[in-house]
């Protein structure tokens, strides 16, 4: 009998050159360089080009890239428009689903080896544009455009908020970007190939890994894990809630445990020290209280199964200490994931292309004899 790989776990659907995950030593590397390396050093425009042209860029190169991408904010306006038609308290998520879906009725290109990465760089550049407008409109304000800055993560920011970030929000937005720019092919990337296989275009396929990000076991975790926080209140609380709920009811601790990694999430630790940073007011050091405390918990609890947090645990501090309510998280972790898709289905399409197309085991009865309406008990 054939067997079947419950999650896939352990399937290879695809060589990459892109990310490199050691999920035993916590190693995570793209293209070969240390994510340590790059969040430090790099800008968002250097970890695009090194994506998706397969290295870091030369002065030369990294202009070329900031060009096209602040040549490319633009949107159609009725794509804004629909986004403004829908309601206030629209899942914001699902306003960028319909965003990509309504640019995929302007932009239906072919793929084209020689164009490809062109067309990546002009939906990185129209990601910021609808997800700075989800939050506006989600807020009641005018739609804006970026506009070209020193960075994408500056542009997005004074998009978003009207005001002029100061450099440290912009070095944490910049980290975050580069932080979930990719990692391999969790669900919302195989989506995308999924979809990239059948030759569907980019924009359909930035769609299919929205839907796929959105649910609360992936993307969707930043936000359910600050929820726990917001839940807990106070740092003395931790402990009772963590018996209460994680023990007793059995409910999962969000932000704790990964497919890949069997030990601390490389990401989580960077997350942790831009939090620790950031975490300024009262109320952003009491949640970064409670959060700290959760983990040490979490861990005595569930190290032994190599459950330790993950990339969402420590990012909505970050998010919530720039600015951002708690609903733009999954949005901002699909604002930088985009890169990391493009990058994936254009790997995919450009030089291992062929349709993905698994099989599903016939469990049913084999063969039945047909049973006219009017006969059927
Ligand atoms: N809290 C409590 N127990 C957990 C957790 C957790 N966060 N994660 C895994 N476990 C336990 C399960 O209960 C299960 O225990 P059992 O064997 O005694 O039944 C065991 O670990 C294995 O769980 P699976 O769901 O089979 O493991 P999987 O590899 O599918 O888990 C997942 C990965 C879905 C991320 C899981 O750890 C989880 O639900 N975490 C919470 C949600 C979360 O933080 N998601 C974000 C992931 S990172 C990202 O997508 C960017």
């Amino acid at each position: 009998m054939s067997e079947i790989s419950r999650g896939l776990e352990n399937v290879f659907i695809k060589a990459t050159s892109l990310t490199y995950i050691d999920g035993e030593k916590g190693i995570l590397r793209y293209g070969g360089y240390n994510i340590e390396d790059l969040v430090r050093n790099c800008s968002f425009e250097e970890v695009i080009h090194l994506m998706l042209y397969g290295d870091l860029p030369n002065s030369e190169q990294l202009k070329k890239v900031k060009e096209r991408i602040n040549e490319s904010y633009n949107v159609p306006p009725p794509v804004i428009r629909i986004m403004e038609e829908l309601p206030h308290d629209a899942d914001a998520i699902a306003m960028m689903e319909t965003a990509f879906s309504a640019l995929a009725s302007y932009y239906n290109y072919p793929w084209k080896k020689g164009e490809n990465k062109e067309r990546a760089l002009e939906i990185i550049a129209k990601a910021s544009t609808i997800v700075a407008n989800v939050y506006r409109l989600k807020e009641g304000q005018k739609p804006e455009i970026p506009e070209p800055s020193e960075s994408y993560a500056k542009s997005f920011l004074r998009a978003t908020f009207s005001r002029e970030p100061s450099e440290e929000e912009v070095d944490a937005m910049n980290a975050a970007l580069i932080l979930y720019t990719d990692h391999e092919v969790p669900a919302s990337t195989t989506a995308a190939l999924v979809t990239s296989s059948t030759l569907s275009d980019m924009y359909s396929c930035i769609v299919s890994a929205l839907a796929a990000l959105k649910g609360p076991l992936h993307g969707g975790a930043a936000e359910a894990a600050f929820s726990q926080f917001l839940e807990i209140k106070d740092p003395s609380n931790v402990e009772e809630w963590f018996n209460e709920n994680v023990i007793k009811e059995k409910k999962r601790l969000m932000g704790f445990g990964h497919r890949v990694y069997k030990t601390y999430d490389p990401r989580a630790k960077l997350f942790k020290r831009y939090a620790e940073e950031l975490a300024r007011t009262p109320e952003s050091k009491k949640i970064l209280d409670i959060a700290e405390r959760l983990e040490d918990i979490g861990i005595k609890n569930f190290g032994e199964k190599k459950i330790y947090p993950n990339t969402d645990f420590y990012s909505g501090i970050v998010f919530y200490s720039i600015g951002f309510p708690v609903y733009m998280f999954t949005s901002l972790f699909a604002l930088s994931r985009v890169l990391g898709w493009l990058a994936h289905i254009i790997e995919y399409v450009e030089d291992q292309h062929r349709l993905i197309r698994p099989r599903a085991l016939y469990v049913g009865p084999i063969k039945r004899d047909f049973i006219p309406l009017s006969s059927r008990n």
